[in-house]
């Protein structure tokens, strides 16, 4: 069986010959080759030009025998089609000049076709469709979720507890609608831009929806990942929904309409796909930590989650987060070996 038709039919759960797998943040700084083009260029100008980004979109396809490669780009520069001004601090991660705090920054905000605003990202997928074509790997396409570049929006870095996201959420509501509705146009055309530029799969990341409670995520974040996965929709290509720390309310990840739920460590792969329901596949879920481990430790961790999906179709192994700068390539390898070996052929 091809790579391409491993990932994809996982994504349909159809028949697979073996669990498909490939590494959330796959292209990044634990590769000496991604720190050698970083050495030469800032990370935006690596996004916004399509011959790097292609190049490095495909650096962990040629080291490792992944099932699928996902376009090197970030999900903050949409942000910055509008009117943020972002940029990534030495140390300190992406940091956004002109935060949204008030009613007037939010009606400021521009939403403008992602031909216009995010080229560079479409122009790399068309690259790089080309030469992963030839090798028969799928490529994923993917963006920040509204509510988690709403958080970056209005926090303007990374937070520890998103007061001020929040509590714009809690006391501003009409506000929180109109940015919110803003971000999931956004979202779902540059989305559906992507899948029309050659992306065959597409990843919502909704990194912080953890933060939320379940009734607070159900109003105030869900509604509008929902419209931008119907949005994203008249793709045709299946579409993962990625949160973390949504343990407590896994069940609205099902709920935002994607045809495969990425799920963190913190909960079982089995008893989430229980609460999932057999009607949706379901990608995951290694802690990423655990590919700093001793080899043993690793194995057994990754026949543990195996064994769990163990015989049903639609699993896509992952880690439950990035992967992490500090990881040794060699125990990549050894993973993305292991999984394929280990793994059983899986009927639909
Ligand atoms: O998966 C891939 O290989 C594709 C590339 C990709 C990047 N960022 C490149 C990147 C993807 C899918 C992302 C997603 C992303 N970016 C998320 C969602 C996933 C998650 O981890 O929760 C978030 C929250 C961001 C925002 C972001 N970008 C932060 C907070 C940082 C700084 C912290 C860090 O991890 O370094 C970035 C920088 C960034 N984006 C790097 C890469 C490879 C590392 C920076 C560098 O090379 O200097």
């Amino acid at each position: 069986m091809t790579p391409e038709s491993r990932f994809l039919r996982a994504c349909r759960r159809e028949a697979t010959d073996a669990t498909p797998i490939w590494l959330m943040r796959q292209a990044g700084r634990y590769m000496p080759a991604y720190r050698h083009v970083r050495e030469h260029h800032p990370l935006l100008t690596i996004i916004k030009t399509p011959e790097l980004a292609c190049e490095v979109t495909l650096q962990p396809i040629e080291a490792f025998e992944l099932d699928a490669a996902i376009i090197f780009a970030d999900i903050l520069p949409p942000l910055e089609g509008m009117g943020l001004h972002l940029r990534f601090a030495e140390g300190e991660g992406p940091v956004i000049g002109n935060p949204v705090r008030t009613v007037d920054d939010i009606a400021r905000l521009r939403v403008l076709p992602p031909e216009e605003t995010l080229p560079f990202t479409l122009d790399a997928i068309r690259l790089a469709r080309a030469q992963l074509d030839s090798r028969n790997i799928p490529l994923i396409g993917f963006s920040g979720a509204p509510f988690t570049l709403a958080a970056y929006a209005i926090e303007g870095r990374g937070s520890r507890n998103y007061m001020l996201a929040k509590g714009l959420m809690m006391s501003e509501p009409v506000a929180w609608d109109t940015l919110m509705t803003k971000l999931s146009e956004v979202v779902g055309a540059y989305l559906l831009a992507q899948a029309r530029a050659g992306a065959q799969a597409l990843q919502l990341f909704d990194s912080w929806a953890g933060q939320l409670s379940a009734s607070d995520y159900r109003q105030h974040a869900l509604p509008y990942t929902q419209h931008a996965i119907a949005i994203a929709r008249q793709a045709g290509v299946p579409i993962i929904h990625f949160a973390t720390d949504t343990s407590g309310y896994l069940e609205a990840m099902r709920e935002t309409g994607a045809d495969v739920v990425s799920v963190d460590w913190r909960v079982d792969l089995s008893a989430a796909w229980q609460r999932l329901g057999a009607n949706v596949a379901v990608q995951g879920n290694l802690d990423p930590v655990a590919l700093l481990a001793p080899w043993d430790a690793l194995k057994q961790r990754t026949q543990a989650i195996l064994d769990q999906a163990g015989g049903h179709a639609g699993h896509i192994f992952n880690l439950g987060h990035g992967i992490l700068p500090e990881t040794p390539p060699d125990n990549v390898k050894r993973l993305v070996d292991f999984v394929h070996e280990y793994s059983a052929p899986v009927h639909a």
